[in-house]
């Protein structure tokens, strides 16, 4: 439920978030997942989202806030229908990363950290995914891409709605 500036998770949502909690000894362990369960719901993490998480663990927002700048696959900003997250660490580094996110960033018109215009995709730039041998690769929404070529990432973009 989104309102003046505040929001909440949806019944449903917090009941997910609520086993989560009990799923573990301290239930604080639970707070990447449900972050992830707040993306899935609104979308990223905005600081009001970050007050909610932070006020179900009886944690401060600030300490919320700190976990979701650790995490890249936590947006801290709204995000297209896909995301798309190149990896740019050592192994995607030695096999073209740099290449092949500037032909993403000359095929979808946009810089890193942006959204197409049409609200379609987002293109970011990510540490090492565990990946490794599929180097060059990229995330695509909760998929694995790789090794990515010209040709590859021409489909992966075709199949995108
Ligand atoms: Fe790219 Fe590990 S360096 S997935």
């Amino acid at each position: 439920m989104r309102g003046a500036g505040r929001v909440a998770f949806s019944a449903e949502t917090l009941a997910r978030a609520r086993e989560l909690m009990a799923a573990y000894p301290a239930p604080r362990a639970a707070l990447l997942p449900v972050l992830r369960l707040a993306q899935e719901e609104f979308g990223w993490i905005s600081p009001e989202v970050e007050e909610h998480v932070a006020g179900l663990f009886g944690l401060t927002p600030a300490h919320v806030h700190e976990v979701v700048t650790f995490y890249h696959l936590l947006h801290q900003k709204p995000v297209g229908r896909h995301v798309l997250s190149v990896c740019h660490t050592l192994s995607c580094w030695l096999m073209g990363a740099e290449g092949i996110i500037a032909y993403l960033k000359e095929r979808l018109g946009i810089e890193e950290g942006e959204t197409t215009p049409d609200g379609r995709v987002t293109l970011l730039r990510a540490e090492c995914l565990c990946a490794c041998e599929l180097a060059p690769m990229m995330q695509v929404d909760d998929d694995y891409v790789g090794p990515l070529t010209r040709e590859r990432i021409d489909e992966v973009l075709e199949r995108l709605d």
